[in-house]
């Protein structure tokens, strides 16, 4: 029997290339550092039965019009901004993603953000390498505390939930704004329901949760920076769009909230001319919020678990257009 063709997008840890290629024909993008470029993807979907995809390729209408046989779209990721679902569902192709193997790993790194800003850890950093150390002062680096204050979550799925857990340890108060109120979590963990706008004005620290989707995109723009607290700690590592990066930039660079822990962008990798890189009060990273070494290598094996699951018949793990599944 021929096995299905299957193509993998980036180079990605050889356990889970090894679950896809016990079951099917396998081609890849060798290099982990520079995404399968446009032309080269749509050159080898027509022969596929499969692809597992990164957050970074993206899979709509004129790529998956070129896959007649395409059956399934696994991504490695747990956002799946990057495909085009109701596309794909239109085709009968179904699609995952990697939830859960790691949230625990984000809500770290989230917490990591809202530290490393709200004491303004890296500004410390490059401040004693540049040699500008010269003598211990009373308000030398002065952040805010992290501990006994309010911590407002935006966004209380999985993430936004592991997130509240860990503030719990750090005496916080936590208030969340979700579209759908969870009563449950919210006698489980001591926390408390509030508008989205009152979340804004109250929190110290603000962390958010929540998937790119057009209801989200640009959820918080200049009007909601308005309303934070001046010594506000605003943390992203969701999506890059939900977030208005301009509006950001200006809210910090007016000392309009105190500062900022930024994971995601709105475009990836940023421009060296991204007004927020020139800002003292604000801690960047390359959206690495799930990049553990055994979360990374947990979500490749997931997304080729869930691939194969569907190239042989069965239900996958993840699947994120379930009705595809039904028949
Ligand atoms: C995801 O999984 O969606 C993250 O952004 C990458 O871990």
């Amino acid at each position: 029997m021929t096995k299905p063709r299957v193509y993998i997008t980036r180079k990605i840890p050889e356990e889970a290339v090894k679950i896809v290629r016990d079951a099917a024909e396998v081609r890849n993008w060798e290099r982990e550092d520079i995404p399968v470029p446009r032309e080269t993807l749509l050159r080898e979907v027509p022969r596929l039965d499969g692809l597992l995809s990164l957050l970074t390729d993206r899979v709509d209408d004129e790529l998956m019009d070129l896959a007649p046989d395409l059956k399934i779209v696994s991504n490695l990721a747990v956002g799946f901004d990057n495909i085009d679902v109701p596309a794909a569902t239109r085709r009968r192709i179904v699609v995952t993603n990697t939830p859960d193997v790691l949230t625990e790993t984000v809500a770290d790194f989230a917490f990591c953000l809202l530290l490393a800003a709200g004491r303004r850890l890296v500004a410390g950093d490059a401040y004693v390498r540049a040699g500008k150390w010269k003598t211990w002062a009373l308000m030398l680096l002065a952040g805010q505390d992290l501990y006994g204050a309010t911590l407002g979550l935006i966004g209380l799925g999985r993430i936004g939930s592991a997130v509240a857990r860990r503030a719990k340890g750090f005496e916080m108060r936590v208030i969340y704004y979700d579209p759908y109120r969870r009563e449950d979590i919210e006698k489980q963990l001591g926390i408390e329901y509030r508008e989205m706008n009152e979340v804004l004005r109250e929190a110290d620290f603000i962390s958010v949760h929540v998937p790119l989707m057009e209801s989200t995109r640009h959820l918080i723009s200049h009007d909601q920076f308005r309303l934070m607290k001046k010594t506000a700690v605003f943390v992203n590592t969701s999506r890059g769009p939900v977030v208005d990066q301009r509006a950001l930039a200006e809210a910090l660079q007016a000392r309009q909230i105190f500062a900022a822990g930024i994971d995601v962008f709105e475009k990836e990798p940023v421009p060296d001319d991204e007004p927020l890189l020139k800002l003292d009060n604000v801690v960047v990273a390359p959206h690495i919020a799930s990049a553990s070494v055994p979360t990374r290598v947990r979500m490749a094996t997931l997304a080729a678990e869930n691939l194969v699951a569907v190239l042989q018949g069965k239900r996958p793990p993840n699947p994120v257009n379930p009705e595809v599944l039904e028949r």
